[in-house]
């Protein structure tokens, strides 16, 4: 097995970033003139509609403002610019789950979201500032909402259509939401689901701030439109002139809203703006992915994470590039399609998550080769640690040893890549994220804030603002300030902190070890032991929980909960069950807990009331244990807890 990734380099002539010497150079820039290196990418990549004056505004940090007095509009440059030289290009492609499909150029999807932002302003009388949310599938009109309500300076905020009725409704209500935009469902597994009635549910339990729904036709199921507040996208739209001004929008407008889990129960709004984020979108994808005019790159996220943001629309769009989606999921109708959608549209660059391929190497580990992959250069992973030997899957049969496989660490909360391998370099090692790109100050530091050693763990933190970083969380600044500006101070300043831990090895490259907080990440998907905690214990059965997360072959984590019971009258079976549905109702399925311990004594806390999670953690994981349990409730419990562990997998 190699230790190091030699892809072959003559695959990247026009990289950005060619070698050793440009990266150091380009970070020597960064470090000499912070502002100027930023300056210069800023006049370089974004259309300005009036040039900024100042770089960056430390004064009321960590308020970091970014690019002042510039205007531009992001639609903008993800569409009116490309019209010049690209307009018969294809901006997009799409492939439903059942085999449909549609290529739309720059100008085609240019129309569309014109005549989306004429009839966003004239039929539901949106403007600035407005909230929208989205809860789709991923079909172009997605895209086309989320740019036309970029073109108005509409805020999106997209909710992944995997969250129920109640995660919805609690989004709809902190965004207070004007408009919300469904489809009546979509094809997942090759079945139509449905959309809308969650919709619906989450309306019915009140959210006073929407006037209305848009809704896209995608798999004509039955659902019920209500008169007066529903509204049937296609059979509007079309009435709308196919050209709309773009609002002229300051650098600092709030592009967009993602919620995302913290420690504690309420999920948060992240808030990202205008020019910082459209700016690092690019220049990641040029440097990370390689991006040239004529490829065709294909990020598998769902428009609702991060990832199907910055790197399925923003990004793309903005660079002009082709960017390609798919409707459905990766074993529909077996662990061949995502092989067989890279040979038909000759995708060069792909990005996707640990998760999923481990299931495709599971599932089919011989696949790839059936198809002809050779257009790919660039194999992206993100979203959890990937471990070696699916690591080594992937660039040995997805790649053929001829692609640079990139990991790339970054949040919801960064808007973009921020440590990972440059493509043209060579020399990156299974399951490391590498070094920070420059520009980007990232550093593990120790709780005291001093740089960590050669592999000693600790907090990864980022010292310095950088353009694509969240402004803050929607609605409570303050909340913003302590998740990522209270634990950590560097030379006598709060830097962020990620909530991540990692080392450096001893070549000083970045190994992420995971979260060091109260978040778990389920396939990928950030979710707070607080939020699966409150779900559970709204089972009429349980009286207390607890919900650490164990090692899972596919999943990378899988949620477990010890669950002290009231006295219940289900068999162990049908409780685990229905706990589930509650969990699945409050939610979603990709909360739902993998394996439960149930007792009738309470156990999993201090006698100061506190959960412990770290110990149980250490149970669930068969650790040696090291904290100490004489301030537990009932100690002598620590036994029991481990004999029923290690009668299980786990
Ligand atoms: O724990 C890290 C993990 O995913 C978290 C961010 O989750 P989210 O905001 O949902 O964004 C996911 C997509 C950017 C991080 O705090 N994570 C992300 N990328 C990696 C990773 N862990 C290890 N290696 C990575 N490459």
């Amino acid at each position: 097995m190699p230790q190091y990734d030699s892809p072959d380099l003559s695959r990247f002539p026009n990289a950005l970033i060619k070698n050793e010497a440009e990266y150091q150079r380009l970070c020597q820039w960064a470090k000499d003139d912070y502002e100027g290196f930023w300056a210069h990418q800023a006049k370089a990549l974004i259309n300005w509609r009036t040039p900024f004056k100042t770089t960056l505004d430390e004064k009321d940090a960590p308020s970091y403002r970014w690019f002042t007095e510039g205007t531009l509009n992001v639609s903008e440059q993800c569409l009116d610019r490309h019209l010049d030289k690209r307009k018969n290009k294809i901006a997009l492609l799409f492939e439903g789950e059942r085999g449909d499909r549609q290529a739309i150029s720059y100008l085609e999807l240019y129309y569309r979201v014109c005549q989306t932002a004429n009839m966003l302003k004239e039929e539901f009388q949106l403007e600035k500032g407005d909230r929208v949310v989205l809860y789709m599938p991923m079909i172009p009109e997605a895209i086309v909402i989320m740019l036309a309500c970029a073109r108005l300076g509409v805020i999106h905020s997209i909710v992944f259509g995997g969250f129920s009725a109640e995660a919805l409704h609690e989004r709809i209500v902190d965004a207070k939401a004007k408009l919300v935009v469904t489809a009546d469902g979509g094809f997942r597994h090759g079945q139509p689901y449905l959309l809308k009635p969650t919709v619906d549910q989450a309306l019915a339990k009140g959210c006073s701030s929407v006037e209305a729904t848009l809704v896209v036709r995608r798999n004509h199921q039955d659902v019920k439109y209500q008169p007066g507040r529903d509204f049937i996208y296609d059979l509007i739209v079309n009435e709308y002139e196919t050209s709309c001004p773009a609002a002229e929008l300051s650098s600092e407008d709030p592009l967009f809203l993602l919620y995302t889990s913290g420690s504690t129960g309420k999920p948060k709004g992240v808030q990202h703006s205008q020019a910082g984020y459209i700016l690092w979108a690019q220049m990641t994808l040029k440097w990370v992915f390689d991006v040239q005019e004529t490829d065709t790159f294909w990020c598998t996220a769902d428009i609702g994470w991060i990832t199907g943001h910055t790197y399925t629309v923003y990004g793309p769009l903005a660079l002009g590039a082709t960017t390609l989606i798919y409707e459905g999921v990766p074993m529909f109708p077996d662990a061949g399609r995502f092989w067989q959608i890279i040979e038909r549209y000759k995708v060069n660059q792909f990005y996707t998550a640990p998760t999923a391929i481990r299931l495709l190497h599971k599932e089919g580990a011989d696949l790839p080769e059936q198809h002809d992959l050779s257009s790919l250069r660039v194999l992206g992973t993100v979203g959890e640690p990937i471990n070696p030997e699916a690591w080594q899957w992937y660039y040995e049969h997805v790649g053929n040893s001829q692609c640079a496989i990139v990991d790339t660490w970054w949040q919801t909360e960064t808007g973009g890549n921020m440590v990972a391998p440059l493509p043209a370099w060579g020399g990156a090692k299974p399951g490391c994220a590498m070094r920070p790109l420059p520009g980007i100050c990232a550093e593990i530091l120790t709780p005291e804030g001093e740089k960590a050693k050669a592999d000693q763990k600790g907090l990864l933190c980022v010292t310095r603002p950088w353009p694509s970083m969240l402004r803050t969380i929607w609605g409570d600044h303050d909340r913003f300030v302590n998740s990522y500006f209270s634990d950590v101070s560097y030379q006598g300043k709060a830097v962020y902190f990620s909530g991540d831990g990692a080392l450096y090895d001893q070549d000083g490259h970045i190994w992420v070890t995971g979260r060091v907080d109260d978040v778990i990440n389920v396939s990928g998907h950030r979710l707070g032991t607080a939020e699966i905690e409150s779900a559970v214990a709204k089972h009429d059965d349980v009286a207390e929980v607890a919900v650490v997360s164990c090692h899972h072959d596919i999943k990378g984590e899988a949620i477990v909960a010890f669950v002290v019971l009231r006295d219940s009258s289900y068999d162990d079976i049908e409780l685990k069950k229905s706990i589930n549905t509650v969990v699945r109702a409050e939610i979603g399925a990709i909360a739902s807990v993998e394996k439960f311990f149930m007792w009738s004594t309470p156990y999993q806390k201090s006698r100061s009331g506190k959960i412990v999670r770290r110990l149980l953690r250490s149970i669930v994981r068969k650790e040696e244990l090291t904290q100490d349990i004489s301030t537990l409730e009932n100690p002598a419990i620590i036994t029991d807890l481990e004999s029923a562990v290690s009668m299980t997998k786990t």
